[in-house]
């Protein structure tokens, strides 16, 4: 039985899987080849993802192969509670509601390990961590796990080294075709789509503050450009990204000098604590500050609420805080993932990729199922290759083939 808001919403939500599904071509066709060889039947499958309409299709076509599917949101404020329903009125076990309070979001995490999954999709390390946290007694075996994105992965191998990884996870984010597409250039569209869609603002002639340049921040910095910022400043701790952000065209300083500047802030950096009091009090009037890393530790909020004489809800997803130097800042989303939070999440063309790399993770865990280690695996090579040229075939385009002669000068 599912746990979800309105089960009347499903009309809503099927209608926007349906639109999803025809810009995912190559998730369409690894589901097909993942019933055909039946590989998944009869397994059961616990899912902890942003549940929107490209997840959701994963969990479709999971199902359509032959699995039973136990999806739960992975950020309280990331379900988008039409497609929860559309999703349960298609046969798959759904415990998601947005909006949700810290124990309710853990109560689904726990109701999706109720049912014992034989392998699980998690988006940040939630479901692995509530997992670890069961009773051993509790426990079971299972085959393993896909991680998709980038703090999720850093909590695995913090785990990986201290001996406490309980079963194999496969590291999906750091396939190439998961975060040369989907964080750079899936982030760098959707985190804007969010801001602006929630804002209302130009950002044409203002000055963007970007935290991080890993993947994300340049997909986020290199999207600001494109809209005509006038200023892109880009923060770091790494000397290597610095220097390339700074020659690729961006200014590069520390956020004390950078916090009196931007009119928008927006950290992708996986870290805590990015901007804290010491900034919020440098900060122009009426500021935006938005978060896309996975969890909403990196603007301190608790610091922002405390120099605040007030605050409110301003705008749907814009809270407003008064500081005594009578500076307003908006923090969007609740300094949760803004895409997701605010937005519709990264083009269903970009999550074909992902997701089909995650259909095939599964599939490689159950085929090497008792000769692998509880550690963290790469996709393997050809599988990332594989997605990439069924993905460039449903593009159109072609590539050159080495001849022989070619193969052997590169020692192919
Ligand atoms: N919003 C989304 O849809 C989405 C998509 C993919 C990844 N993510 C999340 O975004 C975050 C970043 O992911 P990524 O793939 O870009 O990671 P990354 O490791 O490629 O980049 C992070 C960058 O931040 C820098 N950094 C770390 N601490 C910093 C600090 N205190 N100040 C300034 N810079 C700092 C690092 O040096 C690095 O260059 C992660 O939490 C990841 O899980 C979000």
């Amino acid at each position: 039985m599912s746990n979800i808001l309105d089960p009347s919403l499903a009309p809503m939500g099927k209608e926007k899987i349906e639109w999803v599904k025809d810009r995912m071509p190559v998730l369409t066709r690894i589901g097909q080849e993942l019933a055909s060889d039946k590989i998944l039947r009869g397994l059961k499958i616990g899912m902890s993802i942003h549940l929107e309409a490209k997840t959701a299709y994963l969990a479709l076509i999971l199902k359509e192969a032959g699995a039973r599917v136990y999806i739960t949101g992975c950020n309280p404020l990331s379900t988008q509670d039409d497609v929860a329903a559309g999703l349960a009125s298609l046969g798959v076990n759904v415990y998601a509601a947005r909006g949700i309070s810290p124990d309710k979001y853990l109560e689904y995490q726990r109701k999706v390990l109720d049912n014992q999954p034989d392998l699980i999709i998690d988006d940040g390390g939630d479901l692995l961590e509530t997992y670890c946290a069961m009773p051993e007694a509790q426990k079971w075996q299972l085959y393993g796990g896909c991680e998709e994105t980038t703090t999720g992965i850093i909590r695995l191998k913090q785990r990986e080294k201290n001996g406490t990884l309980p079963f194999p996870m496969m590291d999906i984010n750091d396939a190439h075709c998961k975060h040369f597409f989907d964080n750079r250039f899936g982030t760098g569209q959707s985190v804007w789509d969010g801001i602006m869609h929630t804002t209302n603002v130009l950002v044409a002639g203002k000055t963007v503050v970007v935290a991080g340049y890993g993947y994300c921040g340049e997909g986020i910095a290199m999207r600001a450009k494109g809209l005509g910022a006038k200023r892109v400043i880009v923060t770091e701790i790494d000397p290597i990204k610095a220097i390339k952000a700074s020659l690729d065209g961006f200014e590069v300083m520390t956020m004390t000098e950078a916090a009196p500047l931007g009119d928008y802030f927006i950290t992708a950096t996986g870290c805590k604590d990015v901007i804290t009091s010491e900034h919020f009090v440098l900060m122009k009037d009426n500021a935006f500050l938005a978060n896309s890393g996975h969890f909403d530790v990196e603007i301190n909020l608790h610091d922002l609420a405390t120099m605040s004489y007030a605050s409110e809800e301003r705008r749907e997803n814009i809270t407003g805080y008064y500081l005594e130097n009578g500076h307003t800042l908006n923090v969007l989303a609740e300094g949760r993932l803004v895409n997701l939070a605010a937005g519709n999440g990264h083009p269903a063309e970009i999550m074909d990729m992902s997701f089909s790399l995650q259909g095939l993770g599964l599939k490689c865990l159950v085929e090497k199922c008792g000769m692998l280690e509880n550690k963290v695996y790469n996709i393997p090579q050809e599988m990332d290759s594989y997605v990439a040229n069924i993905k460039l075939a449903a593009m159109g385009i072609h590539l050159d083939k080495l001849t022989d002669e070619q193969a052997a000068y590169l020692s192919f």
